[in-house]
């Protein structure tokens, strides 16, 4: 899709279709005044009667409308400010009426709408994510490619004037950099697990290397054994197809200035291993990949919108598989790190691929740490499907999360690393156990990680709930790239 910004007034519009929003009680925003007169006595005609309805914010489609060739959707919208989540259903709601049309190009008036605290290049921003997320279709491996094809083709957002052109530019410029990195990410993610393997992740990898700024490099196994990878080994073990650990850097940044490390589970399908899981809904263990797969989504991102920042982005990745091989519950594995670990359970295995990758980023000398990784169950019970949760050693870290999160509007909310949890690892037999029983199993989980994170300042991102959507709509987010994504732009404009 292509985005641009006007300030044409609306009289000399002359895409497929304009989107104008209208104020509750009905009536039309004052951008709309320069419409010839027959139009606007017909919109207010409507107006009228959908006022006379009671219908509070309706979305409407208006096709023949007296005095203009262009079919007009009018968006409702209440007379205050908006907050973010009324703007954002506002943009759902517009793109799927836009979508019932046939318009190549469309101008939307929605920057004009009032909402909270925001100004009009987060609207933008928000606007491409909206569009973008409507117009993504998944046909990787169906046999009709153009099916269900979007037509439109252009969207142009119009200006007051009274903001600057600059910023709205910036803002397309962000806003399609980071609709491009969620779009990998979906695409990989949505892939199934006999297509998209640890090899198949790692290809990718490299392609992300053709930017000149991204360098890639991949271990395989062998090299896994070098490094005495003890924990991510043993994962591999159950399964035939072998393990890779991904490695891209992306220099933006000063030659020496530390570099962010992004470190995603890649695990491209999780059975469980010897303590199998059920069978109900195993498919979508196939998006256990999904937080490796926001770290390519970034360095794409990154690339497209050449950010200033140094970042590494580490991603372990294998299948979890039972096999005559396999890691059995009670084998004791040594880490990379020189800790012995019980395996109690083997469908806690997230944290074992993620305990060696994080040990490797030392290498780095990061200035930060954030892991990104579909690591609980437990965590879509204590957060279900709207937010992702964070835990961190270093709270500062932890805040900025958050406020990318809110900013993003791809939010995060955080759960206690309490040291009173950890002790739950306690093993009889090794130094740690790796799980905690029932009881807070998001916080035990990052409890683990914590005692291979001493030496960074580290957070941790639990997307359990939020990297994929199960039923009918079943398919990725494509999160937490553009929370991750705003992360690294502040973190940039920081210095
Ligand atoms: N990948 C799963 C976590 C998961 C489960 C994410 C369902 C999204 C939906 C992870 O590897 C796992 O199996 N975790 C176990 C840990 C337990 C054995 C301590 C879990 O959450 O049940
Ligand atoms: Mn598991
Ligand atoms: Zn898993």
């Amino acid at each position: 899709m292509h985005y641009s910004v006007s300030d044409k007034p609306i009289n000399k519009d002359d895409s497929d279709c304009l989107v104008i929003p209208y104020a509750q009680p009905a009536e039309l925003k004052p951008i709309a005044q320069r419409l010839p007169a027959e139009t606007l006595s017909w919109l207010a005609d409507v107006l009228e009667q959908e006022h006379a309805r009671g219908d509070k914010s309706r979305t409407l489609l208006l096709h023949r409308v007296p005095g203009v060739e262009q079919r007009i959707i009018l968006a409702g919208v209440k007379k205050t400010a908006l907050n973010d989540r009324a703007y954002l259903k506002l943009l759902n709601d517009v793109m799927s009426v836009l979508g019932e049309t046939n318009a190549r190009t469309a101008t939307f008036y929605l920057t004009h709408v009032d909402v909270k605290k925001r100004d009009t290049s987060w609207k933008i921003r928000q606007a491409i994510l909206a569009a973008e997320e409507s117009a993504y279709r998944y046909d990787e491996t169906k046999s009709k490619k153009d099916h269900d094809k979007v037509p439109l083709e252009a969207i142009s957002f119009h200006l007051a004037g009274t903001e600057s052109k600059d910023r709205c530019e910036l803002a397309i410029k962000q806003g399609c950099s980071i609709a491009e990195g969620i779009t990998l990410t979906k695409d990989l993610a949505n892939l199934p697990g006999n297509i998209c393997t640890p090899r198949h992740l790692a290809k990718q990898a490299e392609k992300l290397a053709a930017h000149e700024k991204i360098t890639t490099t991949i271990l395989d196994e062998e090299d896994m054994a070098e490094l005495s990878m003890g924990a991510l080994l043993a994962v591999s073990r159950g399964s035939r197809e072998p393990a890779r650990l991904i490695v891209m850097e992306y220099k933006g940044g000063k030659e020496d200035e530390a570099p962010i490390a992004l470190v995603g589970k890649g695990l491209t399908f999780d059975a469980g291993g010897i303590s199998l899981k059920p069978g109900a809904s195993m498919d979508e263990m196939k998006y256990d990949m999904c937080g490796g797969a926001s770290v390519l989504g970034v360095m794409q991102t990154l690339a497209q919108l050449e950010l200033p920042v140094n970042v590494v982005g580490v991603v372990p990745s294998s299948e979890n598989l039972p096999d005559g091989d396999a890691l059995k519950p009670g084998d004791i594995v040594t880490s990379m790190s020189g800790q012995t670990i019980e395996v109690l359970n083997t469908d806690a295995e997230g944290r074992l691929i993620l305990c060696d990758a994080l040990t490797y980023t030392e290498r780095f000398k990061p200035a930060r740490v954030i892991d990104i990784a579909t690591l609980t169950g437990a965590c879509i019970i204590a957060l279900g499907h709207h937010l992702s949760g964070v835990l961190g050693s270093h709270q500062k870290l932890v805040d900025a999360l958050i406020k990318a999160g809110e900013f993003s509007r791809d939010g995060v909310w955080q759960l206690p690393l309490a040291d009173e949890y950890d002790e739950q690892l306690k093993s009889n037999f090794a130094d740690m156990a790796n799980i905690g029983g029932r009881p807070a199993g998001t916080i035990t989980a990052a409890c683990f990680l914590a005692r291979f994170t001493r030496k960074f300042k580290w957070a941790h991102l639990d997307i359990a709930g939020t990297a994929w959507k199960s039923g009918k709509a079943k398919g990725a987010t494509g999160r937490p790239v553009h929370l991750l994504a705003q992360f690294l732009i502040d973190y940039a404009n920081a210095g």
